[in-house]
């Protein structure tokens, strides 16, 4: 990585002063390494090399944005997470609250709500308005997938004097705000874009986490028991549960460590077999399982072993990711057979426990999370800061540049210790 990687673009000058009083300014070049290991960053010292680093989030003591002239949006777009309406919250909170902007604007269904077309008015976000809402799952914006014309989009922000616009999604939703904010640019427009990186799956690249996953996760605890429950009260019970992890794992290797009931830990990153001789062969090594134990738990990610369909679909959801077989559905039946042809007795209750554990609101450090992380994106957009997305690396709040967090999605590491306790505490 090259420390131009990380830059972070900014509108213009920050040369108003903060109207805040009493707070702790960050410095504007204060930076927090990429790097957390001491070799390497030794290593890049010796070789005289700027060290890899991001920009450290927080309040700048000048800022761009006239709070007293700025009229900022909030929207929410992709499926739904935990901590949305927190988020909401705090960003209403600390524009209004802190700065005094005297206009925040909840823009309704996503991008869709900056569409004339579509015929969404926005709705008036107060702090009166969002006082109570972080004690509901969802979004009270609504959210949407798919595209809405860029250019349309620019053309709504201009004509409403929108000068901050804050989209909370995932990677597409990302995308689409770096689209936004390179469409400001080349029309020379002062107007901040920020993302907040929101997916149950978290595998959002250059961020540690993104919000909602512990909550997601902390949901998804209570299935793995009933799972147990259910498996421990049959003679060779299986409990089967699906959670989602589009194309990655980190849900179903947390929940296995933070619900240990669960034997085998099935995600997209590990390549599994059906039936055959290897020690990856998941229906024999079943077998041997519940002749000693007599029951299993099995966790699947939603975008594990698609490569076992005996057919391969195409097709795409309206953010353009790609649909995946139901894999859970697949084990049910596979698991069956191959019992049933191996005169296995055979118990398997099924969980889907997929948008369940997704509707819950944030609970706990995933709450602070999300007001912390709302606070540094409305910090970031006053201090003319744009196209980026506020981030959390190594205990610190980052700028990320939305076009490096949007670069690759981040899969678990087979070699890394989360893996390697994972394997540890199950059998497969
Ligand atoms: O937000 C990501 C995710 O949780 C994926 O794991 C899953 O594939 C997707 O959402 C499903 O969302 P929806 O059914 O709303 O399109």
């Amino acid at each position: 990585m090259e420390l131009a990687d990380f830059a972070i673009s900014r509108l213009g000058n920050a040369s108003l002063p903060s109207p805040l009083v009493n707070h702790v300014f960050v410095d504007d070049d204060a930076r927090v390494c990429y790097d957390t290991d001491a070799e390497t960053v030794a290593r890049y010292i010796k070789e005289g090399k700027p060290i890899p680093s991001f920009e450290r989030a927080g309040a700048r003591a000048k800022i761009f944005h006239d709070p007293a002239w700025s009229k900022a949006a909030i929207l929410t777009a992709g499926g739904l997470c935990p901590g949305l309406n927190e988020v909401v919250k705090f960003l209403t909170l600390t524009l209004m609250n802190r700065y005094k902007v005297p206009v925040v604007y909840g823009i309704q269904y996503g991008y869709k709500g900056l569409n004339p077309v579509n015929r969404l008015s926005p709705i008036m976000l107060t702090p009166e308005m969002v006082d109570a809402i972080h004690e509901q799952g969802g979004t009270i914006l609504g959210s949407s997938r798919g595209e809405e014309d860029t250019g349309i989009i620019v053309d709504t922000l201009a004509r409403m004097n929108i000068n901050m616009l804050f989209c909370i999604g995932g990677d597409g939703t990302s995308r689409g705000a770096h689209d936004i904010a390179m469409e400001i640019k080349r029309r020379g427009l002062a107007i901040s874009v920020i993302a907040i990186p929101k997916t149950i799956d978290n595998d959002i690249s250059f961020i540690d986490k993104s919000f909602g996953f512990s909550s997601a996760v902390l949901a998804a605890g209570p299935v793995v028991t009933c799972a147990h429950t259910e498996a421990k009260g049959a003679y060779n019970g299986v409990g089967l549960i699906k959670v989602m992890g589009r194309d990655s794992g980190f849900i179903a290797a947390y929940t296995t460590l933070s619900n240990p009931f669960v034997n085998y830990c099935l995600v997209p990153e590990r390549p599994f077999t059906l039936d055959g001789d290897s020690e990856t062969a998941l229906l024999p090594h079943l077998v041997k399982r519940l002749e000693a134990k007599h029951h299993a738990v099995i966790l699947v990610a939603e975008g594990a072993g698609q490569d076992l369909f005996a057919s391969q679909s195409n097709q795409r959801d309206a953010s353009g990711n790609k649909l995946h077989q139901d894999i859970g559905l697949l084990l049910k039946d596979e698991i069956t057979k191959y019992c049933k042809k191996h005169n296995v007795p055979l118990t398997l209750k099924y969980f889907d426990p997929g948008y369940t554990i997704r509707s819950v609101k944030a609970e706990g450090e995933d709450a602070v999370f999300c007001s912390m992380l709302a606070n540094g994106a409305a910090h970031a957009a006053m201090s003319g800061r744009t196209d980026m997305m506020i981030g959390h690396w190594s205990g610190a709040f980052t700028h990320v540049p939305i076009a490096l967090a949007t670069s690759a999605r981040k899969k678990l590491d087979l070699g890394s210790p989360l893996w390697s306790t994972v394997r540890d505490m199950t059998v497969f």
